[in-house]
């Protein structure tokens, strides 16, 4: 099988890595892909956020099956495109892309399948918005309308804050604020059967102990040792497959990857929001657990037979991914900075280094060119033995000015976690 893979980010990387793992896979490209990709994909240049672009270099390339990574294709209607020249996509159409587009239209998706998620109010005017926030009371949620990579969630005890948020975005999402610990479920669709993947959790904010403001991710973890047995069944039949079946009886079936953000508040399980794509940096901990082999499985998202696909199977043992930040992150990056020490960092199979905002320079020097650059994915028997190869692994890279989290999977490790 030929196979395509649209985005160049981290999330791209790890799909990447995964894919050339798999023996059905006989090209694998990737469009525009990053110097990490290379390695284990040919790349492709394309801009993709031009559909017609993507759907042309597909059928140049004879590809069996795209894969969409990021939203903003997505969202563009890259997956429309490719579908309409007759190749297999796995990544949803435009319309149902909105799940991630739209926070309001998430919520109207929800209301209607009867998913529990936070109570909100669609604000367009500052006296609306004070008048949620006043409704609500501290803490106060504030999210922008549009897609906005995980940064357009304001989450304060000011008020002031909040409303300066809410004014400066326009049509913003003010909701309830769910207290307890986060959750990230994706789940492979085909439009009407929905295959979970293992749980992970993902960390938002920038510094320790959840200080500072939002990014796209700073690590991840997966299992997660704390949550409950019953947790992905119950999400399954609560969220994702009532989620699937509105979509397709509205007319615009979900076929990719839904991926569920939750919180285990204690009224029970709650979607804090929907993404139309893999996590990014969940997927670099989900991915190198996966033992079922990738590119079947996509494809038969894609051609609308994942009822026929057998139980997934997972590697034992667990996985951790610390990402290195670029300064200024999640402010301005600053490009440019050299990066050395991944082939010392990669010093086992357990280790691998993906590759996000990376570029080379005029010297064929790897270089910073993004706010996240690399995810540094440790893979062991245990959490505590993954978390001390993933760090150990980072501590070889050199970044000037780079920044991470010293405290992913910390707490789990500790048994500091509990459902209320
Ligand atoms: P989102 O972009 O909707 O995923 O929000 C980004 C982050 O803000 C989430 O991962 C949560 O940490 C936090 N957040 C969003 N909505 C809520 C909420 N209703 N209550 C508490 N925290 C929230
Ligand atoms: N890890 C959060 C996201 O991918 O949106």
């Amino acid at each position: 099988m030929k196979i395509l893979v649209i985005g160049g980010g981290g999330r791209e990387h790890a799909i990447c890595h995964a894919l050339s793992l798999d023996e059905s896979v006989t090209a694998l490209y990737c469009a525009p892909g990053n110097p990490g990709i290379a390695g284990v994909a040919e790349l492709r240049a394309v801009d993709a956020l031009d559909p017609d672009a993507v759907a042309k270099l597909a059928a140049e390339l004879g590809a069996d099956l795209v894969i969409v990574g990021p939203e903003a294709p997505l969202v563009a209607g890259v997956a429309d495109a490719v579908r309409a020249a007759g190749i297999a996509v796995f990544g949803p159409s435009k319309a149902a892309a909105r799940l991630e587009g739209s926070k309001a239209f998430a919520k109207d998706v929800m209301a209607a399948a009867g998913v529990p998620t936070a109570e909100a109010f669609v604000c367009s005017t500052p006296e609306e918005a004070a008048r949620a926030l006043d409704a609500f009371g501290p803490p106060y949620v504030v999210k922008d309308d549009a897609l906005a990579a995980g940064k357009g969630v304001v989450v304060t005890e000011d008020r002031d804050d909040a409303l300066a948020h809410a004014n400066a975005c326009g049509r913003v999402v003010i909701e309830e604020y769910l207290d307890g610990p986060e959750v990230s479920l994706f789940a492979l669709s085909d439009g009407t059967t929905v295959l979970p993947l293992q749980p992970a959790q993902d960390f938002k904010r920038v510094g320790d102990e959840d200080a500072g403001p939002n990014t796209g991710g700073m690590g991840a973890y997966s299992p997660l040792p704390w949550a409950p047995e019953n947790l992905v069944a119950d999400v399954l039949e609560r969220v994702l497959q009532p989620t699937v079946d509105e979509l397709r009886r509205q007319g615009t079936p979900f076929v990719g990857l839904l991926y569920a953000g939750l919180a285990l508040t204690k009224r029970g399980v709650r979607v804090i929001e929907f993404n139309a794509r893999f996590g990014d940096p969940e997927t670099q901990v989900v991915l190198p657990l996966l033992k079922s082999p990738l590119a079947q499985l996509l494809l038969h998202a894609a051609t609308g037979t994942l009822g026929a696909v057998e139980p997934l199977q997972w590697h034992d043992g667990a996985a951790v991914t610390v990402v290195l930040a670029a300064s200024g992150y999640p402010g301005t990056p600053r490009g440019g900075d050299r990066i050395t020490g991944i082939d010392e960092a990669e010093m086992t199979d357990a280790v691998t280094v993906y590759q996000a905002g990376t570029a080379t320079n005029d010297a064929g020097e790897l270089v910073a060119s993004g706010g996240r650059v690399l995810a540094v994915t440790g893979r062991a028997a245990d959490l505590a033995s993954a978390r001390d190869l993933a760090y150990a692994a980072l501590g070889r890279i050199e970044l000037p000015g780079g920044h991470h989290r010293t405290d992913i999977a910390a707490k789990a490790i500790s048994g500091l976690i509990s459902v209320p």
